[in-house]
C-alpha cells in the first residue's frame, strides 16, 4: 500500500492541497475517522457523473437514461454485495444510513410481549434507542450482556444468559465493533450459539465494515447494517444486509411508490426484494458512490487498511499509555482496538482537549459521549476525547498529534 500515493485521491489530504494552501493553518490531521471518513476523488466524480450525464430515476421510465440508471444502481448493489460476500444481489437493502436499518428490522419483526432482545452494554443510540422503544412500546425485554472489565465481550454470560432465557430470545442485536473502544465481538460465535437457542442476529456493523473483513456468509448473519460515510461514501447512503428468507419475512417499514407492483383503490400488491423496502425516489448519486467506495476499498485492500491501524494504534498507544493522567477505554492492547483511541485526562474536558488539538495544529477528533451515552452514564463519566485513524493517517500525523496532546496536556 502506498500512502502517499493514496493520500493524492483524497483532497483535503493531496499534495495539490498543501501547494495551494492560502491559509497558514497546518494541513489537516483527520483523526476523525470513526465519525465519518474522508472521501476520494473517484468517489465524488461517480456520483458527478450521475449528475452530470444520467441525470435521471431507476425503475420507472423505459428511456436510455433511466436505463443507465437502472445498471449503476445494479452494478453498485452488485459490488456491495461482494464487498460483504452475500450470496444474492437483492439481500442488499439501501437505506439511508445503520441508523435507518436498524429501525427497518427493528419495525418490520413482529415483536410480541415477552421476546427478548440480547445487546451489549455498550451499544451506540442507533443501536439502543429502537430497542427501548419496543420495550415501552410492545413489552419486549431487553437484556445485555456486562462487558468484560476492559470493556471486551464476554462470551460465557452471553452463553449463560442465553441458554438460562431458554428459547426467549428473539433477536441478538449486536454493535460488531465498538465506537467507544474499537473492540470487536466474536460475531462467528455468538452468531452460532445464537442460531441454536432459536434466536436470530442482527449486527450493528457501522465501525466494522470500513476497517475489516465482514463476510456475513461465513458468519452466518441474519440481518448486517451498515453506513456509506464511514467507508468512503457519501452521506446519507447506508445498506441492510438481509438473508433472502429473514427479509422475506419481515414486513414492510416505509411504503409507497415502488415498492408496489400494483394497487387498486382497495389494495396493493407488494413488489419483491429488494424492491419491497426501498420507498420512493431513491438517493442515486449517493448509491453510486457508495458502490465506488467499495471498489476503492478493495483496491486498497481490507487487510492493509486493517494492518496500517493496527502500526498507527500502536504508535499512540506507546507513547501515551505512560501518562498517568490519562486513561485510556478499552484494552491496552492496540490490536484489539482498530483505529481507535478514546480517552480521558484527569480533570480536564475533553471537549477542551479537541479544540485546543484543532486551534493549535488543525488536527481534528471527537470528544463527548460518541451516542454512547448509556455507557457514560452507567460509568458515571461525563464523556471522552477519540483520536480515530484510517488508511490514510501516517506515523508523521500520528508524532504530532502525541506531541500536541504532551504540549497541551501534560
Ligand atoms: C457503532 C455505530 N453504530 C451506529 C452508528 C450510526 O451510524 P449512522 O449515523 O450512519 O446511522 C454509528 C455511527 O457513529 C456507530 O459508530
Amino acid at each position: 500500500m502506498n500512502i502517499k500515493k493514496l493520500r493524492n485521491d483524497f483532497p483535503l489530504l493531496s499534495e495539490e492541497n498543501q501547494k495551494n494552501r492560502k491559509s497558514k493553518k497546518n494541513m489537516p490531521i483527520y483523526f476523525d475517522n470513526a465519525c465519518m471518513s474522508l472521501k476520494p476523488i473517484q468517489v465524488v466524480e461517480a456520483m458527478n457523473q450521475y449528475y452530470t450525464e444520467f441525470p435521471g430515476c431507476a425503475g420507472r421510465s423505459a428511456h436510455s437514461i433511466s436505463t443507465k440508471v437502472n445498471d449503476e444502481v445494479y452494478n453498485a448493489r452488485n459490488t456491495i454485495k461482494k464487498f460483504i460476500n452475500a450470496k444474492r444481489t437483492e439481500e442488499i437493502i439501501f437505506t439511508r444510513n445503520t441508523t435507518e436499518a436498524i429501525n427497518l428490522v427493528a419495525n418490520s419483526i413482529n415483536f410480541k410481549k415477552g421476546d427478548v432482545v440480547i445487546q451489549t452494554d455498550k451499544e451506540h443510540n442507533s443501536n439502543l434507542v429502537p430497542w427501548l422503544i419496543k420495550q415501552k412500546n410492545i413489552g419486549i425485554k431487553r437484556e445485555f450482556i456486562n462487558s468484560n472489565s476492559d470493556n471486551t465481550f464476554n462470551l460465557d454470560e452471553f452463553e449463560e444468559k442465553l441458554a438460562k432465557l431458554n428459547n426467549k430470545v428473539k433477536l441478538v442485536a449486536m454493535g460488531h465493533t465498538s465506537n467507544l473502544d474499537g473492540t470487536t465481538i466474536p460475531a462467528d460465535k455468538i452468531i452460532k450459539i445464537a442460531h441454536k437457542q432459536g434466536a436470530l442476529v442482527l449486527l450493528d456493523a457501522a465501525q466494522s465494515a470500513p476497517h475489516h473483513e465482514l463476510n456475513v456468509k461465513r458468519l452466518d448473519a441474519d440481518f448486517v447494517a451498515f453506513s456509506g460515510h464511514k467507508m468512503l461514501g457519501p452521506s446519507g447512503i447506508g445498506a441492510l444486509y438481509g438473508k433472502k428468507e429473514q427479509l422475506e419475512k419481515l414486513n414492510t417499514f416505509i411504503v409507497g411508490g415502488d415498492t408496489v407492483s400494483e394497487t387498486t383503490q382497495n389494495s396493493f400488491k407488494l413488489e419483491g426484494l429488494p424492491n419491497k423496502f426501498e420507498a420512493g425516489l431513491q438517493d442515486y448519486a449517493g448509491i453510486i458512490g457508495f458502490g465506488a467506495a467499495c471498489k476503492y476499498l478493495n483496491k486498497v485492500g481490507i487487510k492493509n487498511i486493517a494492518k496500517q491501524e493496527f502500526k498507527l494504534n500502536s504508535l499512540m498507544t506507546e507513547e501515551l499509555l505512560e501518562f498517568s493522567k490519562l486513561n485510556l477505554i478499552g484494552p491496552k492492547d492496540p490490536k484489539l482496538r482498530g483505529g481507535i483511541f478514546n480517552f480521558m485526562v484527569d480533570e480536564i474536558d475533553p471537549h477542551q482537549i479537541a479544540i485546543m488539538l484543532d486551534q493549535s495544529k488543525n488536527i481534528m477528533i471527537r470528544s463527548g459521549a460518541h451516542c454512547n451515552h448509556s455507557w457514560f452514564n452507567a460509568h458515571k463519566l461525563k464523556g471522552s476525547a477519540r483520536a480515530s485513524t484510517y488508511f490514510y493517517n501516517t506515523e508523521e500525523e500520528v508524532e504530532t498529534f502525541v506531541e500536541t496532546l504532551k504540549k497541551i496536556v501534560f
